[in-house]
């Protein structure tokens, strides 16, 4: 282990990383291999690879064993899920978007010739402020897209009253939140869709995938006709469609990831707890907390730093440990409104989105997943301690190399 007693010895002015391959933030959890090898030499021999074939239709079973919506459909990504809901729903003119999450439901609104109409979050759970909501309501709006960001729940029963109360759609890209509860209940059945994602990097990785959640059964029907193009048996297309089918070889590691969940979500928990005593009293970085009485995931260990207090901002402290081999990310920096196109269509967002931004310069997050151990941990707390102790000197030191004064010794 490399310890951080000087300035020299961060990499990021000239000192031996501290580790020698990349910590990320999401590197896949594999799950029982072997299960999923038996899988795939089972679709070898069936030569069964896509189009609802055996093992996607046993994970939409699996799935709804496990969280009883009514309907669960895999598909390819949740992005595609997205659209597919947006299109069931019948979104159309404006719809309501969190600005502090992915890019993708925004792209697809805008791709589908909606306005995506950026809403300020709450500071306290970084998801879509209610009260802003119900301010941007216009004549035009037509449906609200909440997250639940950190697979923390969205403020479900405000946004349900103010949808039910305007006539327009809900749904939430539930992409962190599988196997997150809200008051006792898991989440993938609120609003009218929930959307997961299964893609490498989240917990529950199918290598790409996702899947819609309803309880509307006409929704759902849209859904499966879409999804294969508006096929409703053999050379009968009864509805405009696209290719949103999950593959088997992707469903095959779908279940097998499923199996292996609650593994995954103790090594996740561990991590997270590991972070929180590492980090405790370091003045200026805040844990994101999960209420231990809802069901968590635990896969996302969220870092808010007060510059003020921390001597250092989001920014330095993640230039510091990327050059120590830890990739840290900066959540959802810049946010949707700050990116192409959506900053020159709406040049004056920043200005309505105040949360939002003050998120986007303090938050990042730490790798966590089953590659991560708490030996990995420590070191990461260790290097953060460190520059947080000797803020002023790391400072002025990351200055002088951004100034081009070199690293120095
Ligand atoms: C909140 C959120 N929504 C959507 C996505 C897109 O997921 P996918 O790659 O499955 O399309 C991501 C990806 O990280 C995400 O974090």
């Amino acid at each position: 282990m490399s310890d951080k007693r000087t300035l020299p010895d961060l990499a990021v002015f000239g000192g031996a990383p501290a580790f020698d391959e990349a910590l990320h933030v999401g590197r896949p959890n594999l799950g029982d291999r072997q299960r999923f090898l038996e899988r795939v030499h089972d679709i070898l021999d069936r030569r069964w690879f896509t189009n609802h074939g055996k093992f996607v239709q046993e994970l939409d079973q699996r799935l709804s064993e496990r969280i009883a919506t009514r309907h669960w459909i895999a598909v390819c990504n949740v992005t595609i899920a997205l659209v597919l809901a947006i299109r069931g729903l019948g979104m159309s003119g404006e719809v309501i978007v969190s600005s502090f999450a992915f890019v993708a439901a925004a792209h697809w609104l805008k791709w589908q010739a909606i306005t995506p109409v950026f809403c300020d979050v709450d500071p306290r759970t970084h998801n879509l402020d209610p009260e802003r909501v119900e301010e941007l309501v216009t004549p035009r709006t037509t449906g609200i897209i909440g997250v639940h960001v950190w697979g923390r729940a969205c403020s479900i029963e405000r946004l349900t009253e103010i949808a039910r109360a305007r006539g327009l759609k809900l749904a939430f890209d539930a992409a962190h939140a599988f196997a997150c509860s809200h008051k006792g209940v898991l989440i993938g059945g609120f609003g009218d869709a929930e959307v997961f994602s299964f893609h490498a990097t989240k917990f529950m990785s199918s290598f790409e995938g996702g899947a819609i959640a309803t309880n509307d059964d006409g929704l759902a029907a849209r859904v499966r006709l879409m999804k294969n193009f508006g096929f409703s048996g053999y050379d009968n297309v009864i509805y405009v469609g696209t290719n949103g089918k999950m593959p088997e070889v992707c469903a095959a590691m779908g279940l097998s990831s499923l199996e292996s969940l609650e593994e995954i979500i103790a090594v996740n928990r561990r991590n997270y707890l590991a972070y929180r005593q590492g980090l405790a009293r370091v003045p200026g970085l805040t844990l994101v907390e999960y209420d231990p009485s809802v069901q968590s995931n635990y896969q996302y260990v969220v870092l808010e730093v007060d510059e003020e207090r921390a001597g250092l901002s989001r920014d330095q402290l993640v230039r510091v440990l990327h050059a120590e081999n830890v990739l840290a990310r900066r959540y959802f920096h810049p946010g949707c409104h700050a990116m192409e196109p959506y900053r020159s269509y709406f040049p004056h967002s920043r200005l309505l989105l105040p949360h939002t931004e003050r998120l986007c310069a303090r938050v990042m997050t730490l790798p966590n997943g089953t590659a991560v151990t708490p030996e990995h941990i420590e070191r990461i707390g260790s290097i953060l301690r460190y520059c947080v102790e000797n803020a002023r000197e790391v400072g002025s030191r990351l200055a002088a190399v951004v100034d081009g004064r070199g690293p120095g010794r």
